[in-house]
């Protein structure tokens, strides 16, 4: 369901930015901008900030940023759609009834019905736990390590022995049998007809980001088969977006996750104060957790099994955070199996040790790899090096390669201007990356362009906080001369507002659907410079201009064809250009 833009904005406009996020941080004025620590990072000096002039909250330590919305979505976890549903509840707007269709309120109504049983089932286990007949299960958890008040935190509970009290008690409570079925708590078959699917285990309810039970993990208290079952996939349980343990770790306010393989190792570590640990949920690692992770921490810390299955879950798991460009770091188990087996014989402060020597993933990925081959014999080291300079390549950021490639060749006893070499060979090859041989020094490419980035921003912001410099601004730069896509759309939208005499930048931010590209176009309105104490208002603005557009010419004519027109073109350029930078502004 879409609804129109200028409902959007006036759910948005009637919500402001100061109570919606005063309700989570802590908020102290410094001149128009109150400042808070940082709901999305650790810290220990505020660097969050809310401009209400601006609508925006930004925080000048993890760069995230945006509107009401955007911040409901980060911090609760909430979609789009839930945060628009929220904020108008609370400005006392009526949203449009969703012109859904029926099958669309039957399967909400369902969604709705399914969570409701969840939590009911939930609370009948933890229950059962505590009764006479859970016994079993509660000696078992105990027995292995967990106290009451982590059974209670994790919502622990026993499915009995008996097949059927579980759905007597739904029934009892008004649920009906196809939803029994629906949501994966009973089965059906002739010979016993309608009957608990989980029974004489320990349950381990899995819930949400936002404490919502969405499924159930069961384990038998022995050696039986199979260990876990786990409840299938429903209207709510959706196991490749989900981790197990999340509800509790978003609030770690720490500014990486640790992944772990299993439900115990989860409890563990919590258990011995790694709040910020999570699990996949019986499957595989994929890119829709990733993409979840992202949205709390920038960093992940892999704790899997220390056996070949977990070997190969963690390569999987760095390839998938490489393409989200999500660092991550691996945490060795050994001597032990997992992270429940290591915590419970070394402890708190060995696994802390562990985090802090944790390997980083490349070089984990090179370990794996030295393994098929001999580095003692000639040949096989030769085809090594080879690899390694392959493996060099995925680096797409010159930096980064560059400080690989020196410390690989430290390590590996490799000449470094050889394996250089042989990196610029494949990436000519046109193998995985676009390496481009330094002319002038690496790290001066790549900090004139950070720079010239940095200048466009500021002029952004600029405008949003004098827009009466808007045209002077506009007699010399377009929104195209700006030369990040999104800093252009951004330009243009702000253009046309300020045309029609109005700035709206959280009204901007609405425009953008990724929370990434919000978090961008929050920075863009909150990108400061210092000026030097003498340096003159209108030079300053003066050089910026200047700067803009000169870069504006050199990319344009970069990528211009050598036809007669773009040489037109970019002759009147330059002479624009020359005579902007005769011009004086006064401001
Ligand atoms: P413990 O053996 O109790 O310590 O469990 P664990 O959490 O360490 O589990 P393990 O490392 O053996 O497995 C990791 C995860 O894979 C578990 O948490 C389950 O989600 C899943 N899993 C393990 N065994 C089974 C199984 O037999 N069936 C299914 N469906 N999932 C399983
Ligand atoms: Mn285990």
């Amino acid at each position: 369901m879409r609804y129109s833009d200028e409902l959007i904005e006036e759910v948005r406009s009637k919500n402001d930015i100061l109570d919606v996020v005063g309700n989570y941080v802590h908020l102290q004025k410094r001149g128009n901008t109150y400042f808070g620590l940082c709901p999305f990072h650790n810290e220990k000096t505020a660097s969050f900030s809310v401009t209400p002039s601006k609508q925006m909250y930004y925080c000048f330590g993890c760069q995230k940023g945006g509107n009401v919305f955007t911040f409901l979505q980060e911090y609760e976890n909430y979609s789009f759609q839930e945060a628009l549903t929220v904020l108008a509840e609370k400005a006392g707007i009526t949203l449009p009834e969703a012109d859904s269709s029926a099958a669309e309120k039957a399967r909400d109504t369902l969604r709705k019905r399914m969570l409701e049983v969840n939590k009911e089932a939930a609370r009948y286990y933890a229950y059962a736990l505590r009764s006479p007949q859970g016994e079993p299960g509660y000696k078992y958890l105990t027995g292995r390590g967990l106290s009451d008040d982590t059974l209670m935190k994790f919502g622990l509970g026993f499915a009995n022995i008996s097949s059927d009290d579980l759905v007597k008690y739904l029934r009892s409570k008004g649920y009906e049998d196809q939803l029994l079925i629906d949501s994966g708590l009973a089965s059906f078959d002739e010979k016993h007809g309608l009957h608990d699917k989980f029974w004489n285990r320990v349950m381990y309810p899995i819930q949400d980001a936002n404490h919502r039970v969405i499924g159930f993990g069961g384990r038998v208290m022995g050696d039986a088969k199979p260990k876990y079952l786990n409840s299938q996939e429903t209207l709510v349980f959706n196991k490749s977006r989900n981790l197990y343990g999340l509800n509790l770790a978003r609030s770690s306010r720490t500014d990486y996750f640790i992944l772990c393989e299993g439900y115990m190792d989860v409890i563990a570590m919590h258990q011995a104060g790694f709040n910020m640990a999570v699990a996949s949920l019986g499957t595989a690692f994929t890119e829709g957790q990733a993409t979840l992770i992202r949205r709390f921490v920038r960093r992940v810390y892999l704790a899997y099994d220390s056996d070949g299955a977990g070997v190969n879950a963690t390569l999987k798991a760095i390839s998938i955070l490489k393409n989200m460009d999500m660092p991550c770091r691996i945490i060795s188990m050994e001597p032990y199996k997992d992270a429940d087996e290591f915590i419970r014989n070394l402890g708190h402060d060995e696994f802390q040790k562990r985090i802090d020597d944790a390997m980083d993933s490349f070089f984990f990925e090179l370990k794996i790899m030295e393994r098929d081959y001999d580095l003692k014999d000639p040949g096989s080291r030769s085809d090594f090096a080879d690899a390694l300079a392959l493996k060099l390549c995925e680096f797409e950021d010159e930096i980064r390669r560059e400080n690989y490639l020196i410390s690989v060749a430290d390590k590996y006893q490799i000449a470094a201007d050889q394996l250089r070499r042989s990196v610029i060979a494949k990436a000519a090859k046109g193998i995985k990356t676009r390496y481009e041989e330094p002319k002038s020094g690496i790290q001066n490419t790549m900090t004139t362009e950070a720079l010239i980035l940095k200048k466009q921003r500021y002029l952004i912001t600029w405008l949003s906080e004098e827009p009466e410099i808007y045209p002077i601004v506009k007699k010399y730069i377009e929104p195209s001369d700006f030369t990040d896509p999104l800093y252009a759309e951004v330009a243009r939208q702000l253009y046309a507002d300020m045309d029609a005499g109005r700035i709206s930048p959280a009204a901007i931010i609405t425009t953008f659907d990724d929370e990434q590209d919000q978090s961008r176009v929050a920075e863009l309105f909150n990108t400061t410079l210092v000026l030097d104490a003498d340096t003159e208002k209108g030079q300053a603005l003066h050089d910026i201009i200047y700067m803009v557009k000169k870069n504006a010419v050199e990319v344009r004519s970069a990528s211009d064809a050598m036809d007669a027109e773009a040489i037109t073109r970019q002759m009147n350029d330059k002479k624009a250009l020359e005579e902007l930078r005769k011009t004086t502004i006064n401001l």
